[in-house]
């Protein structure tokens, strides 16, 4: 991996946990600084604890993102603090409720697309702005699979995830002639808390998801994080807009 993150500085949301956690580390261990942002206070504040024993630093905010004016406040606690908003990587998410299309209760709905996909506009309105000022950065936002092809039972995660992917792309063209790139990454299913709470501790579910992955395995969180520095490092300098399927091999059947 480059050495092009070491002080930098950004933000990662849901970073309390799961993919975002690993990412903060990630950071940490390539040298680079992060706001972790998350409504989940206690996690977060211990990530950041995390961080700063790995040798780097960290600053908890408090952020719902699917407020407008919290993604705001995010970013401008990161410039206050360390000076730049070098990267940003948006990935606070939620599985919401399973349901089928007819059924799906419109309540859980919006709340899917609140979290998932306005999440990820409202931080890039926050995050672009003071980029293009600064004539670069880069940005990640964390679709799935979900975000490429569809999956029977969760329409609002795999709409809302299908949204990342082509908001991902309209903004990266809208800023790639200005330094800024904006790509997204598409797991395969994780082992996170997210997906612990989607497996319900069934082993059925579980075998089912490892059958349909060519590799036989679930992923680490670590391979996700990886993926994200990458495209947040100079090593991706000419990757514009892209969906960077981390998956072992689940998509390509
Ligand atoms: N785990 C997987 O298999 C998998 C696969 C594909 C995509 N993803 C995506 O990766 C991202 C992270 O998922 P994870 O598996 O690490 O889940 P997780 O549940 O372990 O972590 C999600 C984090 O997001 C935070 N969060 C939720 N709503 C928020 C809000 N409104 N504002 C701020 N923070 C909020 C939570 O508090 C939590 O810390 C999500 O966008 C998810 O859709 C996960």
């Amino acid at each position: 991996m480059t050495d092009s993150l070491r002080g930098q500085s950004g933000v990662v949301t849901g970073a309390a946990s799961g993919l975002g956690r690993a990412t903060a580390l990630e950071f940490a261990r390539l040298g680079a600084v992060v706001v972790v942002a998350d409504v989940a206070a206690d996690a977060g504040r211990a990530v950041v604890d995390e961080v700063r024993a790995l040798g780097s630093d960290a600053l908890f905010v408090e952020v719902d993102v699917t407020s407008p004016e919290a993604t705001e406040a995010m970013v401008a606690a990161c410039v206050a603090a360390f000076g730049a908003l070098d990267f940003a990587v948006n990935n606070a998410g939620t599985t919401g409720t399973p349901g089928s299309v007819v059924d799906y209760p419109i309540d859980a709905w919006r709340a899917t697309m609140a979290v998932n996909l306005d999440g990820v506009f409202f931080a890039m309105r926050a995050e672009l702005p003071v980029m293009v000022a600064a004539g670069k950065g880069a940005i990640v936002n964390v679709a799935s699979g979900a975000g490429l092809v569809g999956f029977a039972g969760l329409p609002a995660y795999v709409a809302s995830k299908h949204g990342v992917v082509g908001l991902t792309k309209s903004a990266a063209l809208e800023v790639a002639s200005r330094g800024v790139r904006v790509n997204c990454v598409c797991p395969g299913s994780v082992r996170t808390p997210m997906l612990e709470g989607f497996m319900g501790g069934d082993e059925r579910v579980e075998r089912a998801m490892t059958a349909g992955v060519p590799m036989g395995r679930l992923g680490t969180p670590d391979e996700i994080a990886s993926a994200i520095a990458f495209l947040c490092s100079d090593a991706a300098q000419y990757m514009v807009g892209h969906a960077l399927v981390v998956d072992g091999g689940a998509t390509v059947q």
